[in-house]
């Protein structure tokens, strides 16, 4: 037998993501390259857009999908109560406890319940994405948003910070697609937001402990 437990608005969200990340950082790559920060670029065939006024139309149009899709996201995820369940708590002694199971090769992870360290890297990851929206704010606007620009220490840091957050968002995704291949199951749950309801008995046992 097989238990939803993944609301069809947080599986939606997700793939839609999903799809407006991937335009994001390649048409970010591609405005990048007009003028580089470090002393490199990307290769044109990741960028999107084709040159800049291309990459840039792209970017500020997708900003708009990634922004009003993780507002829903994140909305639903705390008015149904998803996030405070899937994600929530955190605790250090059980996040040491995980990280260990996990460089022994014995940590849990299934469809139906996060263990401890899915939970700390998802959550960053939304903090990522909060962060790559108010950096990318402040060097959009840093005129209008000139608080927030120096709140991140002004235009130039502020790119700096923008970028950084890029290459994190993409270590994550390189960890996360890993562990799908490593665990395909899940992804049929993040799909049909099913879960063998063995994994759902485990997951309430685990709410309970
Ligand atoms: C930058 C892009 C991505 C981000 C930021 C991201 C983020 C996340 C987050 C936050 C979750 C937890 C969702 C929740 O329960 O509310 C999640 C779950 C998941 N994601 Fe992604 N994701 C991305 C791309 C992808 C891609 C490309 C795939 C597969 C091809 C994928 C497959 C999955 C699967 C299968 C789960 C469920 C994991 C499980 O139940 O153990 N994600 N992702």
């Amino acid at each position: 037998m097989r238990t939803v437990f993944r609301p069809a608005v947080i599986r939606i969200t997700h793939w839609i993501n999903a799809f407006a990340m991937l335009c994001m950082v390649s048409s970010g790559m591609g405005i990048y390259n007009a003028h580089p920060i470090f002393d490199f670029s990307f290769p044109p065939a990741v960028t999107l857009g084709g040159w800049l006024g291309g990459s840039t139309i792209w970017h500020f149009a997708v900003m708009w999908l990634l922004v009003g899709n993780g507002l829903l996201y994140l909305l639903f995820g705390v008015a149904s109560g998803y996030l405070g369940r899937q994600m929530f708590p955190v605790r250090l002694g059980e996040l040491l406890r995980d990280v260990r199971l996990a460089l022994a090769f014995r940590l849990r992870h299934e469809s139906g319940s996060y263990n401890t360290i899915q939970k700390a890297l998802y959550i960053a990851v939304l903090l990522l994405g909060v962060l790559m929206v108010t950096s990318g704010l402040a060097i959009w606007k840093p005129v209008q948003f000139s608080p927030l620009t120096a709140l991140f220490g002004g235009f130039d840091f502020a790119r700096v910070v923008h970028f950084l957050g890029m290459a994190a968002i993409l270590c994550f995704t390189a960890l996360h697609l890993v562990m799908v291949i490593l665990v395909p199951q899940t992804l049929l749950s993040m799909v049909t937001g099913t879960s063998s309801s063995n994994h759902k008995r485990r997951a309430d046992r685990d709410e309970k402990a």
